[in-house]
C-alpha cells in the first residue's frame, strides 16, 4: 500500500489497496485504520464499488448507523443522497431532496446531532454530474492546532449543542419535519475531540452546533461562527472532484465536508456508509460530565 498525500496537511489517497482486501484481509484493514488516524480523508480510487463491497469494508471499522428516519434509505445501513424521484427524474430546486443537497453544502461533521456520533464515514459516486458536485474536506485537528493556547483551554472546557433542526433551518425553517425533531433530540459534546490513538485534539463543531452550554446566546453564536470561518479559511481544503470508481472515507472526529453545488437540471447519486463511534474512539472525551456520571 502506497500513501500519497492530497491536501494541505492532511487527506491522503491510498495505492494498491481496494475496499475488498480491507473486508477480507486483517492486515490490510490494520494499514488503512493506521492511515485513517493519521491522515483524516482517505481516497481509493478505481474500485469496484457496490452497496456490498462498501458495506463490507465499513463493518470493518465499527458498527454501521441505521439511516434515520426522513433519509432515503432510513432503516438500511445506506444512507443514498440524490436528487433523483422515484421516477428518475431530477427534482426541481425547491423539492425537499434539492433542499435536503444544499444543506449537506454548509460546512458540518456527520451525524453530531445524534445520541451515538459517527467516528467515519464512506461516501462513493454512483451518478457524478459533469461538472461541480465535488466533496470539499477541512482537518479540525490542523483549525484546533492553530488556535491560541487560551482559546483552546476555554473550548476543552465548552460543550455545544447540536441540532439536526438548527441545521436544516437554514435552508428552510421546516426542512426537518416533525417526525425528525422528535427522533432526534439536540446533543450536547465537548468542543473538542481527542483521538486516543495519536493523542492529537480536534476542534468538534458542525453547522448543527447551535448553543454553547452555559454561554449567553449571541456571544456564542458569535464564538462558534469564528470557529468555523477560522477552521474552514480559504487554502485550508482538500477538494475532492470525484470520479467513477472513488471511494472516499473520512474521520467526522478531525475534519468537517461539505458538498460543492452542481448543474440543477443534471443528476448526482451518492451512497454514504457510517461507522458510529465507540468508547474505543474516544467518546469520552467528548460526553458531558453529567451524562458520563448517568451512563
Ligand atoms: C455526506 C455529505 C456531501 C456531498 O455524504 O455526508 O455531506 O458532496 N456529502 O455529497
Ligand atoms: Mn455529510
Amino acid at each position: 500500500m502506497e500513501i500519497v498525500p492530497v491536501g494541505p496537511g492532511f487527506a491522503a489517497e491510498l495505492r494498491g489497496v481496494t475496499l475488498a482486501d480491507v473486508a477480507a484481509d486483517e492486515s490490510a484493514y490494520e494499514a488503512v485504520r493506521a492511515a485513517f488516524e493519521e491522515h483524516s480523508v482517505l481516497v481509493f480510487r478505481g474500485q469496484d464499488v457496490t452497496d456490498e463491497a462498501q458495506l463490507a469494508f465499513s463493518r470493518r471499522f465499527g458498527p454501521l448507523e441505521i439511516t434515520k428516519v426522513g433519509s432515503q434509505g432510513v432503516g438500511t445501513n445506506l444512507v443514498i443522497l440524490s436528487t433523483i424521484d422515484a421516477t428518475g427524474k431530477v427534482v426541481p430546486a425547491d423539492h425537499r431532496l434539492a433542499m435536503r443537497n444544499r444543506a449537506n453544502q454548509l460546512w458540518h461533521s456527520d451525524s453530531t446531532f445524534k445520541r451515538v456520533p459517527a467516528l467515519a464515514s464512506v461516501l462513493s459516486a454512483r451518478i457524478i454530474p459533469a461538472r461541480g458536485g465535488e466533496t470539499e474536506y477541512v482537518s479540525t485537528r490542523l483549525a484546533w492546532e492553530r488556535l491560541d493556547q487560551g482559546l483552546r483551554d476555554r473550548l476543552e472546557r465548552s460543550f455545544a449543542w447540536h441540532d439536526y433542526a438548527h441545521s436544516r433551518g437554514k435552508i428552510a425553517a421546516d426542512l426537518a419535519s416533525a417526525e425528525e425533531r422528535a427522533a432526534l433530540p439536540p446533543q450536547c459534546w465537548r468542543l473538542a475531540w481527542k483521538n486516543p490513538a495519536n493523542g492529537r485534539t480536534a476542534l468538534y463543531i458542525a453547522s448543527h452546533a447551535c448553543a454553547i452550554e452555559g454561554m449567553e446566546p449571541a456571544a456564542a453564536k458569535k464564538l462558534l461562527a469564528e470557529l468555523m470561518d477560522a477552521a474552514t479559511a480559504p487554502g485550508r481544503s482538500y477538494v475532492h472532484a470525484w470520479r467513477s470508481g472513488d471511494v472516499v472515507m473520512w474521520d467526522n472526529r478531525a475534519t468537517m465536508h461539505r458538498g460543492r453545488p452542481w448543474p440543477a437540471h443534471e443528476p448526482r447519486l451518492m451512497v454514504r456508509t457510517t461507522i458510529s463511534a465507540t468508547e474505543a474512539d474516544g467518546l469520552a472525551s467528548i460526553r458531558p460530565p453529567a451524562r458520563q456520571a448517568a451512563e
